[in-house]
This record gives C-alpha cells, sequence and structure tokens, in this order.
C-alpha cells in the first residue's frame, strides 16, 4: 500500500518527541498502520538537538510544509493560537488530514476548524491535546460509545498536579516546583495557563463535547486556579481523610451541565485521590459501564508524542476510506443544546476555613448563618492557636474549619457573605469544593 507521508511543524519537546517515536518505532509502526508512515518534511523555527533531522527536509517556514503537495497528514506541533490556526486552516484547504496536541486551539476554534476539514473531507485529531498519553478521546468517542455518559472529573493539568504533589509530599515551594515542571518540559509556553486553569479548562471543555455531544463553549467554562492553596489547606485536608486536587467536573443534571476547573477536595480512599506528580486520571461514569479510571502521565515528550503518533495511525488506517466512514470529531453526528449551568447554579459539598475570634459565641454565630440557610454541617474542628494567632492587643484567633453537606453554590456565597461579615471573622474564608465523585 502506498506510504502516508507528514509533516510535522514544530520541533519543541512534542515536536521532538513525534520525531523520534515516528522514527525509532518505524518497523512497528508499519505492522500496525498497514503502510509505512514516511516524515516527509520538518517545519520549525530552529533545530532541536533533542530530534536527528539530518537525513531530513526541513524549512524555516512552516506554511510551506502545509501547503507541500506530497504530505497527507500535517501534524501541528507549534502551539499557539493565532499562527496555529491560519496553518491548520491552510493544511484543510489544501486537502490535508491534521493531527495536533493543541487544545487550546480545539477548545477555542474548534467548531470553524471542524466545519472547514468537514466541507473539505478531511479529519482533525487532537487526542494528544487531552490528557497527554492517556487514550481518553478515543476512549469517549468509541470505547464508551454505548453509554449516556453522567458525569466525568479529571486531573487534567500534569504541571499542576506536580505542584500540588511536591507541596503535599516534601513541603516545597510553590515557584521553585513550577521552575522544575518548566525545565521537564511539562508547563505551557505561558505556566499561568496551568497554575490558574486555562489550560484544564481547554482540556475539560473538549472532553465535555465529546462525552454528552454538546458543542465547544470554552467561554462558559468556570476556571479557578491552584496559585491560592496554602500550606495549612493542604494539611488540614489530610486531617479530614481527603486530598487537594486541581479537578475538571462536568456533570450532566435535569437541570444543565457544569463545566467547571477549581482545586477540590477528594476523600482520600478515592483511587484517583493518589494520582500523583505530572500523571493525569480521569473518571467516566457511563450509565451502561459505571464508573471507570483512565490514568497515565499527562504531559512531558513522550506521552504526548505516544497519542500524536497513534492519531497519524490512525489516519493512515483509513485514510482511503470515505469521510463519512470516520469517527465524527466530537464523537456525534448532531449536537445537543443542553446548557451549561453557570457556576452559582451548581451543586457540591464545600470545606471552609475561618479565621475567628476565640470568643464565646462564635460558633453558634457559624452555625446559624448555615443552618438558616439550610446547610448542613457534616464535620466541624477548630485548632488550637499558636503563637502567630495572638494579636498584639491579646486576642486570639483560632481557624474553624468546616466540612459542609451538598448545597448550590450561591446559597453558600451567601453564606460566606454573611460569615465575612461577623465582627469575629479576621480575614478572609477560605472555600474549596468537595467532590465525593458519586
Ligand atoms: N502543560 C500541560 C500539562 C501539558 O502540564 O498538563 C500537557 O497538556
Amino acid at each position: 500500500m502506498k506510504a502516508v507521508k507528514v509533516g510535522i511543524c514544530g520541533l519543541g519537546t512534542v515536536g521532538s518527541g513525534t520525531f523520534n517515536v515516528l522514527t525509532q518505532n518505524a518497523q512497528d509502526i508499519t505492522r500496525r498502520a498497514g503502510r509505512e508512515i514516511i516524515i516527509q518534511q520538518v517545519g520549525a523555527r530552529r533545530d532541536n538537538p533533542a530530534a536527528d533531522t539530518s537525513n531530513t527536509d526541513v524549512t524555516r517556514d512552516i506554511f510551506e510544509v502545509a501547503t507541500n503537495p506530497e504530505i497527507d497528514v500535517v501534524v501541528e506541533l507549534i502551539g499557539g493560537y493565532d499562527i496555529a490556526k491560519k496553518l491548520v486552516l491552510l493544511a484543510i484547504e489544501n486537502g490535508k488530514h491534521v493531527v495536533t496536541a493543541n487544545k487550546a486551539l480545539i477548545a477555542e476554534h474548534g467548531t470553524e476548524i471542524f466545519a472547514a476539514a468537514e466541507a473539505k473531507g478531511v479529519s482533525v485529531m487532537f487526542e494528544a491535546g487531552i490528557a497527554g498519553g492517556i487514550p481518553i478521546v478515543k476512549a469517549l468517542r468509541e470505547g464508551l460509545a454505548a453509554n449516556k455518559i453522567n458525569w466525568l472529573a479529571g486531573i487534567i493539568n500534569g504541571t499542576g498536579n506536580f505542584i500540588l504533589t511536591e507541596m503535599r509530599d516534601k513541603g516545597r515551594d510553590f515557584a521553585d516546583v513550577l521552575k522544575e515542571a518548566q525545565e521537564l518540559g511539562y508547563a505551557e509556553a505561558d505556566p499561568t495557563f496551568d497554575v490558574e486553569g486555562i489550560d484544564a479548562a481547554h482540556k475539560l471543555t473538549i472532553l465535555a463535547s465529546i462525552a454528552y455531544g454538546i458543542p465547544l463553549q470554552f467561554e462558559n467554562c468556570y476556571c479557578e486556579g491552584i496559585s491560592g492553596i496554602t500550606q495549612e489547606d493542604v494539611e488540614y485536608a489530610e486531617e479530614l481523610g481527603y486530598r487537594i486536587k486541581h479537578l475538571g467536573v462536568s456533570r450532566r443534571s435535569e437541570k444543565g451541565i457544569d463545566l467547571r476547573v477549581h482545586p477540590a477536595m477528594i476523600p482520600e480512599k478515592r483511587s484517583i485521590a493518589t494520582i500523583d506528580g505530572v500523571l493525569n486520571a480521569i473518571m467516566v461514569n457511563g450509565d451502561a459501564v459505571g464508573d471507570t479510571l483512565f490514568s497515565g502521565p499527562g504531559a512531558g515528550a513522550g506521552p504526548t508524542a505516544s497519542a500524536v503518533v497513534a492519531d497519524i495511525i490512525d489516519l493512515a488506517r483509513s485514510i482511503d476510506a470515505p469521510a463519512a466512514s470516520r469517527v465524527h470529531h466530537l464523537g456525534f453526528k448532531d449536537v445537543d443544546d443542553t446548557q451549561v449551568l453557570p457556576i452559582e447554579e451548581i451543586e457540591t459539598a464545600y470545606y471552609l476555613r475561618i479565621p475567628a475570634l476565640d470568643k464565646t459565641g462564635v460558633l453558634a454565630k457559624i452555625a446559624t448563618i448555615l443552618s438558616e440557610r439550610g446547610i448542613n454541617i457534616e464535620a466541624l474542628i477548630q485548632k488550637e492557636p499558636l503563637e502567630k494567632d495572638v494579636k498584639d492587643d491579646g486576642d486570639v484567633v483560632v481557624q474553624v474549619i468546616l466540612l459542609t453537606h451538598t448545597i448550590q453554590e450561591k446559597i453558600m456565597n451567601d453564606a460566606i457573605a454573611a460569615i465575612q461579615a461577623l465582627e469575629e471573622t479576621q480575614g478572609d474564608v477560605t472555600r474549596i469544593r468537595v467532590e465525593h465523585l458519586v
């Protein structure tokens, strides 16, 4: 059978990893694809010593790859928005299939890109964009296609998980761990995408679309980062039998769909709570299958290249088949119009940490505020004050820690505002959502 010729654009961490996997595993890849897969051209602004391209046609003009008549599949690994979008649309216009690891591009411009691809009868594959080496797109679009998906929840940013793990296990400083994640090639070009949850929100947007067949709508994804997580909360969470993870959660109910990324406390007994370091994990609950858990490395050259190359092999296998026989981009032929719920409408349990003056009646006041709003307390701890908690005027500040049962977010917002307004409350109330994942 005729070989499939690919053009790789971008030779950074993932580009060089892809080049190396395609080269080193060429024999097995050919056996799997049923045809040879040849790297016809590489488009990169500069060489990368991690990949030996000395026997490959390398151009400094990535757009040359998108228009190269020899090339069947353009692999977009440059990242970012504008140039990547231009490149992908140009490749599609020239009748090329596209493989990308660019979740930002798919989450924010996927609708336009898929429409262009469908009009041209080509495919855009994006497995590598979500959870690195875990084949979650394939699992949701194909392996779990029989199910009505009820919910999914995932640790879908390797950098963030690496930071939280190192903070918990070694008491390391946030900035120091982030620097190491950058050196290891885990972090985005702009690492605030990792720590502020934007990268996870891109991935969750895509996962929810392929889980429920809803349009891509990054703009409706609630996003909260991990930069506000303190060592104190990490320790209190452990004492209560929970782990703090940066979680992407999407749940379908009669009211609509949750689409939210935020720090969350997970019972330590749930397997997903033990997923540490750069590993990612996604739980998917389907009506027929029940709970499933997918885990693996979520970032880095090898794992991401594994997903990129799997997509190339998939394309190579089906390249001669009619477009209608390929899996639809979002896994559904038609999109559903179920609305994404505003964050105020979601329902979950909460952890609250309230710095309060150690005075008679404070706990009673807090309990009254909660009970007046129908918020049921599950656990309550008042921590012994430390030396630092004794103020100059002799007043003592104690940390009141609460776990609540499930309640609507807007009711909790109102309760937090009322607690915050108490004269005994000293500083901000910390709120972390608690996810039992059932
Ligand atoms: N910066 C991303 C992460 C890379 O840390 O998960 C993989 O998408």
